[in-house]
């Protein structure tokens, strides 16, 4: 099913089969509301009876849920689907054609921007256990969209609301049918692709921060991939706490950007032992660190904890070396994942947390509130995503390269078209051999409005503040260098 251009693009499936294969989930999926990507195939099965694959589909025995509004038989729509775990070209855009109808609860959104998530990656390589079922699958963690039909009993949202949506996956789709209660009204002023960006990275640092690591004030934080989505974000929402030192790791040529985000002390971790440059500034270590890396970098991050630092684990990117999964690494980072004990940590003084937003799918109510304490945060101001570049669904493969060959500054996002400026990209898109990709850049940076960064003044003044306290930091704690933590490896 491979286009001929094969590689780098999915392949583009006109009139899609039904997936088939394996339809069992992987597990923790509310029985009663079956995923978007199921319901497609109900769609598909519904329109196109007859062909092969479709078959192998147990026919739906449910009656389609009555609607405020007329579903429309013959919509057609596109989603972004994993057919197996591997590369690039495991990856397919089908168009579908079928009728979509929310069931109860559930509205149906036309969708304008869809977020790519590390998650995504990392599941197409098949090292992601939080899918909601084997592939094939459509992926998809968030996407922002209108709101245009509305399913029975849902009475807080209704056609042409503007809402952004977080789930456990099947959103990579130009339409889409999601329980009521993972939507979220965007204000007037947040634009989709923004929308798309917030949910998974921002939802993510905030839990992290505030819930887990009780982030306060003239606390020091080191933040890890510093340049990513949950990078900024975490960065974002630590300088709404006055006076925090802010260590944080990227590539160097992401550095001034990062700067101007608000870190106070970025790394260069590709070409400097960040644990050295942590300690040269800051001896005794951090107050809390946020990992997402994995194998050996947990017991470095935890022994760069001060008494009373918390660590919060968070991910594994350290598995995912590139497009395709290596055994090397997974055994290399397999060996050197990270042990402590009740009674290390007892005497360390150290607490140390594990987060994983897909396994709180079913927290409706604490993700909620979440959400709406990040909702008035981008009203007052306080956090905007920084949209790094926005990609067609089609083009799926290349926005996946720019995060695997570590080019993204902020969010990458994925949307189901994409008009003029698509051709004057496409021109510019990166050839096979990976040599590249001035337009998507310059897209990304086009989009980029991170700039209501002047009107944070507590921002700018903080960080001048943060250098002197963190200056502080190193001459009071210069004399206490030698006190050792029992090292956890
Ligand atoms: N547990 C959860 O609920 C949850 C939710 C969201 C995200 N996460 C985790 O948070 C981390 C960041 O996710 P994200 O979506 O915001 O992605 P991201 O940070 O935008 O990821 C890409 C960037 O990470 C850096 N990087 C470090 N190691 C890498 C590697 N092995 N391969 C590619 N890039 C690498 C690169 O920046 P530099 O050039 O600066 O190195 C790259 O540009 C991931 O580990 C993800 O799994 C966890």
């Amino acid at each position: 099913m491979m286009s001929a251009e094969g590689g780098d693009q999915p392949a583009v499936a006109e009139e899609a089969t039904a997936p088939g294969g394996d339809q069992s989930e992987a597990g923790g999926r509310q029985q009663q509301q079956p995923d978007a990507s199921e319901r497609n195939v109900e769609a598909q099965q519904e329109e196109a009876p007859g062909k092969e694959e479709q078959q192998q589909q147990p026919p739906s025995k449910e009656e389609p849920t009555p609607t405020k509004e007329e579903a429309q038989p013959g919509e057609q729509y596109k989603a972004v689907v994993l057919t197996s775990f591997g590369g690039y070209d495991k990856l397919r855009v089908e168009r579908r054609t079928g009728a979509m109808v929310p069931a109860a609860g559930e509205v149906r959104i036309r969708v304008h921007a869809c977020g790519l998530n590390f998650a995504e990656l990392m599941a197409r390589q098949g090292l992601y256990d939080c899918l909601p079922k084997k592939p094939p699958v459509v992926l998809g963690m968030e996407c922002a969209g209108e709101v245009d039909a509305v399913g029975e009993g849902v009475e807080d949202r209704n056609v042409g609301d503007r809402v952004l949506v977080v789930n456990r996956g099947g959103l990579w789709q130009s339409l889409v049918c999601v329980a009521a209660t993972k939507t979220f009204i965007m204000p007037n002023e947040m634009s989709f692709e923004e929308g798309a960006a917030i949910p998974v990275n921002y939802i993510t640092a905030y839990m992290m921060l505030f819930d887990f690591a009780n982030l306060r004030e003239g606390k020091s934080v080191l933040l890890h991939m510093a340049a990513g989505g949950v990078g900024i974000a975490a960065t974002q929402l630590c300088k709404t706490v006055p006076n925090v030192t802010l260590f944080g790791t990227a590539s160097a040529s992401k550095h001034d950007i990062i700067r101007e985000q608000g870190v106070t002390h970025p790394i260069d971790y590709r070409s400097l032992d960040y644990v050295a440059e942590v300690r040269k500034i800051s001896p005794k270590g951090v107050d809390i660190v946020l990992d997402p890396l994995g194998g050996s970098d947990n017991a470095k991050n935890y022994n760069l904890l001060k008494p009373m630092g918390k660590m919060v684990i968070y991910g594994a990117a350290n598995f995912s070396t590139g497009e395709k999964t290596s055994v090397f690494s997974l055994a290399k980072n397999w060996l050197r994942s990270f042990n402590v004990s009740a009674m290390q940590l007892l005497r360390s003084n150290r607490a140390v947390s594990g987060y994983h937003l897909g396994y709180l799918d079913e927290e409706v109510e604490l993700v909620r509130s979440v959400m709406a304490n990040l909702l008035d945060l981008y009203r007052q101001g306080h956090i905007k995503p920084r949209i790094d570049s926005t990609w067609a669904f089609e083009k799926v493969g290349d926005a996946m390269r720019q995060m695997h060959e570590r080019k993204n500054i902020g969010k990458v996002i994925l949307v189901p078209e994409k008009d003029e400026p698509e051709e004057e990209s496409e021109k510019e898109e990166p050839k096979k051999d990976g040599s590249k990709k001035e337009g998507s850049k310059k897209e990304g940076s086009k989009k980029d409005d991170s700039k209501k960064e002047g009107s944070k003044k507590e921002g700018s003044k903080k960080n001048d503040t943060k250098k002197e306290g963190a200056k502080k930091d190193d001459s009071k704690e210069g004399e206490s260098k030698k006190e050792e933590e029992p090292e956890v490896k």
